[in-house]
């Protein structure tokens, strides 16, 4: 059995020699840095997540219609009578959120090990371009089920297009297709989702990963591994990523897995936090709920965006505000002049304000969850100034306000703090 699977492959080899030569130069000689620590899964466990949406998002999409009298029933449908259909939709919207769930540990090690430095920019830009799609895509996809926040959660992302001075009304109606969400809106976003988005974040994680493998891989010591290479020209502290990043990669894929699997099994709601308890009443285009709220991987921004006060009573500075926040990441690369890469050999300085940026982006994540009155308003007497100045009265609009400083502060100040930290000696060779 063996010996004739080894001469089919021969046979195959001699015909497209071109797949041994990919798998050589991307995996088995491919030399990865020796250093790798928990921080590393993550890259691998995005394509986990990214082929999982995938191949459940083509089973929902058998059973699933897009059609604005159908798009709810056809959701209870797949629940409740297709065989095996409730464990691929919660497979789909559990995927979803641990989908930002790695990613964003993803992004948060680059900026651990400065992975976004010279010369890896492309595979941060990439990167970027991949985290937009992907915001895109969740968006584009929460639409369909065609629930209250579905519905309503679309009318206001795309009502915000719509305050953009001149333009803003015509492309928030080119959006939609109508004059409000409708099944118009619903077709192309199905249209978007199922399609268009996936081949683009595919074709992005493609040039990610061929930019990676040309550059070669950061590690958490932030040394180039090529600058020191044995008599053969393999680096030194490189190990060949098949068979020993492959291994370890199973062990995370297999951790992963089984917290996945608890979550999908045992909680797949999470709360609300998954799957919105208002997205179980059906869409109605008459009647707003009380408090409309995006899932959690982006009420950070939703944060920013609630924070920033109305100027001539256009919420544009909100909107401007909350799409600088996410474009800002694009300019990392060049805002950050420290001479290391890794927090390791940084100083106080970069520790402080990635550890105060974590701490204002978790807070603001946790405030676009909540109505503005989450921490109570302020008496009378407390909040009259400050209502005049800002038409506010909510103590947590002001935390945001605090948050959203801190938040853009981390980026706007970084080439000055970064320059000015006090650095340690990097060491030649990797620690271990
Ligand atoms: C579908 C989403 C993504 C996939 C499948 C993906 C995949 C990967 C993989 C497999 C690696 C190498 C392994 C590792 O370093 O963990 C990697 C490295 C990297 N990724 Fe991603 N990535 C994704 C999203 C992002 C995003 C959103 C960013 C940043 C905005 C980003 C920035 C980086 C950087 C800077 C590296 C180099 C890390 C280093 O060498 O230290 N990636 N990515």
């Amino acid at each position: 059995m063996a010996s004739r699977l080894m001469a089919l492959w021969d046979w195959f080899d001699s015909r497209m020699p071109s797949v041994a030569e990919e798998w050589r130069k991307h995996a088995a000689e491919y030399y990865a840095p020796k250093n790798f620590n928990f921080w590393y899964y993550f890259g691998v466990l995005s394509m986990l997540v990214l082929v999982i949406q995938i191949v459940s998002g083509i089973f929902l999409t058998m059973n699933y219609k897009p059609d604005a009298g159908l798009a709810f029933g056809s959701v209870e449908y797949i629940m409740r009578d297709v065989p095996g259909g409730w464990i691929i939709r919660y497979i789909h919207s559990t995927g979803a959120s641990a989908f930002f769930v790695v990613v964003y540990l993803h992004m948060f090690r680059a900026l651990l090990y400065g992975s976004h430095k010279e010369p890896r920019e492309l595979i941060w830009i990439f990167g970027v371009l991949i985290y937009l799609s992907l915001m895109a895509e969740a968006f584009l996809g929460y639409l369909l089920p065609w629930g209250q926040m579905s519905y309503w959660g679309a009318q206001v992302i795309v009502n915000l297009f719509g305050v953009i001075p001149f333009i803003g009304p015509d492309i928030a109606l080119w959006i939609r297709g109508d004059y409000v969400v409708s099944d118009a809106t619903l077709n192309r976003f199905f249209a978007l989702h199922v399609i268009a988005i996936p081949l683009v974040l595919l074709g992005l994680v493609v040039a990610h990963i061929l930019a990676l493998h040309d550059m070669g891989s950061n590690n958490p010591d932030g040394i180039e591994i090529k600058k020191t290479k044995d008599a053969n020209g393999k680096p030194l502290d490189g190990i060949p990523f098949h068979p020993y990043y492959t291994v370890k990669d199973t062990v995370g894929a297999i951790v992963f897995l089984a917290i996945f699997a608890i979550v999908m099994f045992f909680m797949p709601e999470l709360g609300g936090y998954f799957l919105e308890h208002n997205n179980f009443i059906p869409a109605d285009p008459l009647k707003t709920p009380e408090h409309i709220a995006p899932l959690w991987y982006f009420t950070p921004f939703y944060s920013i965006l609630r924070a920033v006060p109305p100027l001539f009573n256009s919420q544009f500075p909100g909107v401007l505000a909350m799409g600088i926040a996410v474009l800002i990441l694009f300019f990392l690369p060049w805002l950050d002049r420290s001479p290391v890469k890794s927090i390791r050999y940084r100083g106080a300085y970069y520790k402080g304000a990635l550890a105060l940026f974590v701490v204002a982006f978790l807070i603001l994540g946790y405030l676009g969850i909540e109505p503005t009155t989450v921490w109570g308003q302020f008496s009378a007497t407390e909040g009259s100034m400050m209502d005049r100045v800002l038409d506010t009265k909510d103590r947590a609009t002001w935390v945001a306000r605090l948050c959203t400083i801190l938040y853009f502060a981390f980026f706007i100040l970084m080439p000055w703090y970064t320059a000015k930290d006090k650095t340690k000696p990097v060491p030649d060779r990797v620690t271990m």
